[in-house]
């Protein structure tokens, strides 16, 4: 290759990093931050040499099988990678990278914020308040559920699990968790592991998923699974909507088998589920986990930095295939 590779960024990225990108690439920006089609993404592709998209660019082996061969790197702007076809990109020679770490605490934050919400029903509270339909107070009114000193149960101990797990040791809560391995003792700050997830969920007054969505993992909270938390256990959710089967949380959460769920993800991005939304015990958010101005400097940082590596000849340190 002559001259300064072509990247395409598929989004609006912070400032920073849209800046280092201009001054080391010829760089493709989208300023009106809309979102291309996948006719367009293969359009695209046959201008560019190397892709920076966002988990709302999905790459699947239909898009990959018409993409041209010019795009040697889709260097992620995010942790997760289900929107991409890893073995079809692989096939096609495309390396692949993401941008784990960096939004590890900011999403252990959305995640603590979504369990106090849920359990303390922020949300029902704040409609009450604003719409000026708060009368009366007594102490039977807006009871809710204490973290302190609760089972916690983490499902998936990597980056954003292990963060949120030290986030919540502020609240005395016993950690129980699921991870394909357990940690090493002296990282596992006294938390429990359990061999299946179904020993674990028993134990999970709240739940907290950290897990990627893959085939595996698809509903992995399905109606059987949901049964299995303690009556009144609290589900939250930072990962991937593909994870739980939404009708069977729209049951749990109407039948009160569950007391309330804490969503930042959901199946249908954007959107949100609408028979989720009729619901009082959900507090729901649009996919903030990661959206700290620090963050989005860090994830574009980091993606930059496995596009300067590959373009360099090295291996870039994210690099997934
Ligand atoms: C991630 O990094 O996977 C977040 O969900 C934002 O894309």
């Amino acid at each position: 290759m002559t001259g300064r590779p072509t990247l395409w960024i598929t989004r609006k990225l912070s400032t920073a990093t849209e800046a280092r990108a201009a001054r080391d690439y010829d760089v493709r920006l989208n300023p009106e931050d809309r979102l291309f089609s996948a006719d367009e993404i293969v359009a695209m592709s046959y201008e560019v040499d190397a892709i920076l998209p966002c988990h709302s660019e999905v790459f699947d082996a239909s898009v990959v099988a018409r993409m041209s061969e010019r795009v040697k790197i889709v260097a992620n702007h995010s942790v997760g990678v289900d929107h991409c076809d890893l073995e079809a990109l692989k096939a096609k020679g495309v390396v692949v990278t993401n941008t784990p770490d960096v939004l590890s605490d900011a999403t252990a934050e959305i995640a603590l914020l979504l369990m106090l919400a849920a359990a303390r029903r922020a949300g029902e509270g704040d409609r009450l308040v604003r719409a000026g339909e708060w009368i009366s107070w007594s102490p039977a009114f807006m009871v809710g559920t204490q973290m302190t000193g609760k089972r916690l149960g983490v499902v998936g101990m990597g980056r954003v699990g292990r963060a949120f797990a030290k986030l919540v040791q502020g609240f005395g809560m016993q950690i129980h968790y699921y991870n394909r391995n357990p940690l090493p003792p002296a990282e596992e700050n006294g938390a429990i592991y359990h061999e299946t997830i179904e020993a674990l969920l028993p134990q999970a007054q709240f739940l907290s998923l950290h897990c990627p969505a893959t085939p595996q993992t698809i509903d992995l909270m399905n109606e059987a699974r949901l049964n299995m938390l303690p009556e009144g256990a609290i589900l939250v959710n930072t990962a991937r909507g593909a994870l739980i089967d939404e009708a069977a949380l729209v049951a749990a959460l109407k039948s009160g088998r569950l007391a309330a769920a804490g969503l930042d993800v959901f199946k249908t991005e954007p959107g949100g589920n609408q028979e989720l939304s009729k619901l009082d015990n959900v507090f729901m958010l649009p996919h903030i986990g990661s959206a700290t101005k620090e963050t989005r400097d860090a994830m574009g940082f980091r993606a930059l930095d496995n596009l300067d590596a590959f373009f360099a000849g090295n291996e870039p340190v994210d690099r997934l295939v």
